[in-house]
């Protein structure tokens, strides 16, 4: 099977890939790239644990063929803090709420709520509890989950987070 050469830029460095028609962004971003900070659970686009964000919207990266991720930017979880460790807002609100326990389903979570609260974005409290809902988490009970998305959406609007 003939490969497909890819350039794509991947938490701001320039890689290249020759991949196979068939593999898919998560597989090429693990596998290929190194970043295994994309989870794979289902496989499928059901639980959410692959997420990414792709040209600034939030995909699940087991439903996009690393071929069509040419010339795309892409960031990952292990893109999200400053170079010098400073946490995402997102990040540090989860941490400060405890919303992670095992933490396979976290870094899918954390971009999806990272995509939404991304430059001047001022999503609802409903809008991120609903974003939410496309991600299966096995073992937090969702609470602190939760807790933080709503702290996210506070401080987006103004209101004390
Ligand atoms: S592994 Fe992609 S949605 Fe579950
Ligand atoms: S923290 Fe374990 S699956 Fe969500």
């Amino acid at each position: 099977m003939s490969d497909h050469q890819i350039g794509l830029t991947i938490n701001g460095r320039r890689h290249v890939a020759s991949v196979e028609g068939r593999m898919t962004l998560a597989d090429m971003l693990r596998d290929d790239a190194g970043y295994t900070g994309v989870h794979l659970g289902c496989e499928h686009g059901v639980c959410g644990a692959c997420t990414v964000i792709v040209d600034g919207r939030a995909v699940r990266s087991c439903l996009m063929l690393a071929v069509q991720a040419d010339e795309t930017e892409i960031k990952t979880v292990e893109g999200l803090a400053e170079p010098d460790g400073t946490l995402h807002p997102v990040q540090q609100t989860m941490r400060e709420e405890h919303a992670l326990q095992c933490g396979f389903c976290t870094p899918g979570v954390v971009m999806t709520l990272a995509a939404l609260t991304s430059g001047n974005a001022q999503p609802s409290e409903e809008s991120l509890l609903k974003a939410l809902s496309g991600h299966i988490c096995r073992c937090t009970g969702y609470q602190g989950i939760r807790r933080a998305a709503k702290r996210l959406a506070a401080a987006g609007s103004g209101d004390a987070a």
